[in-house]
């Protein structure tokens, strides 16, 4: 049968995939220089909405990477059958820890009783019963648990496409490359 893949991620799939992963990297460093100020310095809350605003729109951009995912095909797998299914498992977690970074962060606030200010523009009140025990659970979820599989599965991903290229020569990684033309 002829292989009939695109030879290339759609558009949407290749933007969608560099935003969030450039969406990512300031998540993370909001919350770090959120550290650097003290408790009741007004730059220390300055650096949290921010956080909080940027996580909220990744769960956005991924609910919407998820849809470009769906609607478009991907391009060829390269690699021997466990290789391919090792790739999908590690793209697939992807997008469950993807999800599961603002969706805890915002559920912790909620637990904890507090609002949520959104890109200076409006709330998201806090809906639930306030809850101690359950917001320190997601703490350690948000913190801990979710945030560190991120991060090994971004190295086994990184890790991926770079042996891909560089060891296997193969297109792997120019299938995402926002200035790759079809071959
Ligand atoms: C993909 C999106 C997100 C990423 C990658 C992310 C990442 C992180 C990381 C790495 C930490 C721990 C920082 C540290 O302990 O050094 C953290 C803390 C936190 N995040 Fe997120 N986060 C995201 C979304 C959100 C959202 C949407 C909210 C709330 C609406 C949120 C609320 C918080 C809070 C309250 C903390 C604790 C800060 C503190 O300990 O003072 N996060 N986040």
């Amino acid at each position: 049968m002829a292989n009939t893949a695109p030879t290339q991620w759609h558009f949407l799939s290749r933007s969608l995939h560099w935003l969030i992963a450039v969406f990512f990297l300031f998540a993370w460093a909001s919350v770090e220089l959120h550290e650097s100020y003290e408790r009741g310095d007004p730059m220390r809350t300055w650096w949290m909405v921010l956080h909080f605003s940027i996580g909220l729109t990744i769960l956005l951009l991924v609910f919407a990477r998820i849809y470009g995912r769906a609607k478009h095909p991907r391009p060829q797998l390269y690699g021997g059958r466990w290789q391919r299914k090792v790739s999908l498992s590690v793209e697939g977690l992807m997008y469950v820890v993807m999800l599961a970074m603002p969706i805890t962060g915002l559920a912790m606030r909620q637990f904890e009783g507090d609002e949520t200010l959104v890109f200076w523009l409006f709330k998201i009140p806090a809906f639930v019963q306030e809850n101690e025990g359950i917001a320190e659970q997601l703490e350690f979820f948000h913190k801990e648990l979710i945030w560190n599989t991120f991060l090994g599965l971004l190295v086994l991903h990184v890790a991926g496409a770079l042996w891909h290229h560089f060891g296997k020569g193969d297109a792997t990684l120019r299938h995402m490359l926002p200035w790759s033309k079809s071959e």
